[in-house]
């Protein structure tokens, strides 16, 4: 398989509202990405993947983009931008931005125009139709807006407020080529492509069968020629590495994105952990593991990663944030910088920061939790039952500011902050974690090491035996003579890992292990192993 650079590399995702704040407004900013740029450095990081900063109604935290080409003001200004990429640069890192353009915001000047009248040169630039169909979009219970003022419907794939664009239109595609150029020409790394499989529509929109399963919004013909004209036009051009998010996706389609022969993306975010597996099911994890690796190796690269912003943190979904959080935090860290792919780590996971549960609807945030938690009580349920079943998964739990120590507001902001600080922010914090050399951090910072100094955790085939254990997940790794065996207990209970005889017989060193002994075969909970072969 070819060598990259972005094969090699960890991602550091900053969610800069939530990062720090350095003017008090209580939004982070990128006067506050600079500052810790040290600290990202230091848990060695190779990129960082900023989420969207740019000009936004900011109805859904800036993925409702106005002005493609400006920075929002509560982030800071363009010359703050650019100051954060040389900063970014000059310590030997990249910067990857958030890429937005399946959907803009109602608040930009395209939309306005569009929805103007319907002989409005912009008119095309979105999907304007008679009637609706009966899909439903993430965030709403129709895809479709009646717009008074020209008396037809408009799509949305999320809120009312972020119309899709018309990819069909190659001036669309255009005005998005050249924007994207203005960024690449600022001398950004790449970009990380929000929902970048739903750009093209289904042809005529027939209704659906089960409206309930969206993936009607995804994977429609057209796709490839979009992706690969963008290739073409923009990406080819420059040195850079891009990730899809693409939902609904399987691995034979994923490959069909990010071949390395295709011209399209770099690499994919599939969706099959994180969309449909609510709690810790290894069965299913180890299922959905072996299937993409047997599909893409070889073929095109993978992600590992176990939350981000829009994901409770791993902890809290599928480890135990109580009596094991550091364990299991050091467990999972293992499990994503160890299985093929590309690691991400969102900001907190790296010193185990937990979701929330805070009292009140109106201590939430996030317009996809209050979306549907006003569709589902209209409908008649009992307010605090919905409230209580939307908590586990809410977006908000990975969205609290990052807790950087014990003082006011977690050293997160002098301001009120725009959601709550999670309040075990004096146990569970930055300068905490930075003082113990036992802390999930340094544990990080230890396996981001590790793969600088081991090509076999990038490109090592992956094997995984004892395949029905409920308890353990084990797998080799090899390159040429290296071999690595990882061997994890991701449960609450003591486990004595019954190997074959030539696996048990042939451990060698432990490279990585979260408990400090390790010397016998019975794994205490949730503990993590590395060992040479
Ligand atoms: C992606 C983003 C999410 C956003 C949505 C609409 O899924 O990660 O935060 O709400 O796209 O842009």
């Amino acid at each position: 398989m070819k060598k990259t650079w972005w094969k090699e590399a960890v991602v550091y995702q900053v969610y800069w509202r939530s990062f720090l704040d350095t003017d008090g407004d209580g939004y982070g900013d990128l006067e506050g990405v600079i500052r810790k740029l040290d600290y990202i450095k230091e848990l060695g990081a190779d990129v960082v993947w900023l989420n969207p900063c740019y000009g936004s109604p900011d109805v859904d935290n800036g993925y409702d983009i106005s002005d493609y080409r400006s920075v929002m003001p509560k982030a800071g200004t363009m010359d703050t931008f650019e100051r954060l990429l040389k900063e970014v640069h000059a310590r030997g890192m990249k910067l990857i931005m958030d890429l937005v353009v399946n959907h803009t915001s109602d608040k930009h000047p395209w939309f306005i125009e569009s929805r103007s009248s319907k002989d409005n040169p912009k008119r095309d630039y979105y999907i304007w139709r008679k009637e609706a169909n009966n899909w439903r979009s993430y965030f709403t219970p129709s895809t479709w807006e009646y717009d008074e003022a020209t008396e037809e419907y408009y799509f949305h794939s999320f809120a009312v407020e972020q119309p899709d664009l018309n990819w069909a239109n190659p001036q669309v595609r255009e005005e998005i080529y050249d924007m994207m150029r203005f960024w690449l020409d600022k001398g950004i790394d790449g970009f990380r492509m929000d929902v970048i499989n739903l750009l093209a529509k289904q042809e005529g929109f027939p209704d659906a069968e089960n409206p309930d399963d969206i993936s009607y919004l995804g994977n429609n013909p057209g796709i490839h020629e979009y992706l690969h004209e963008m290739h073409d036009r923009v990406l080819k051009h420059y040195d850079v590495f891009t990730v899809g998010e693409i939902p609904f996706v399987t691995p034979e389609d994923g490959v069909l994105y990010v071949g390395e022969d295709r011209g399209e993306l770099n690499t994919l975010f599939h969706f099959e952990v994180l969309d449909y597996m609510a709690h810790w099911d290894m069965k299913k994890f180890k299922e959905i593991q072996k299937r993409w690796y047997d599909g893409m190796w070889g073929k095109g690269w993978n992600s590992q990663f176990m939350n981000n912003h829009d994901h409770t943190r791993v902890v809290t979904r599928f480890g135990n944030d109580r009596e094991y959080r550091v364990e299991s935090a050091k467990c999972f860290a293992t499990l994503t910088h160890t299985l093929p792919g590309m690691p991400y780590v969102y900001q907190g996971e790296e010193i185990g920061m937990t979701g929330v549960r805070y009292p009140s609807i109106d201590d939430y945030n996030d317009i996809a939790l209050k979306n549907k938690y006003k569709e589902e009580v209209a409908k008649g349920r009992d307010p605090q039952e919905v409230f209580d079943s939307l908590l586990h998964l809410a977006r908000d739990n990975s969205r609290t500011p990052m807790q950087w120590d014990e003082s006011a507001n977690s050293g997160f902001s002098e301001g009120d902050p725009w959601l709550k600080v999670n309040p075990n922010y004096s146990e569970i914090n930055v300068k905490q974690a930075l003082a113990d050399r036992d802390s999930v951090f340094y544990y990080y910072q230890n396996l981001i090491r590790l793969r600088k100094e081991n090509e076999v955790m990038v490109y090592g085939s992956y094997e995984p035996i004892l395949e029905d254990h409920p308890q353990l997940y084990a797998y080799f790794r090899a390159l040429g003579d290296e071999k690595w065996f990882v061997l994890l207990n991701i449960s609450e209970q003591e486990v004595r890992a019954e190997l074959p005889e030539e696996v048990a017989s042939r451990l060698g060193e432990t490279i990585v292990r979260n408990y400090h002994k390790a010397d016998t075969l019975v794994l205490k909970p949730y503990e993590a192993r590395v060992y040479r072969i």
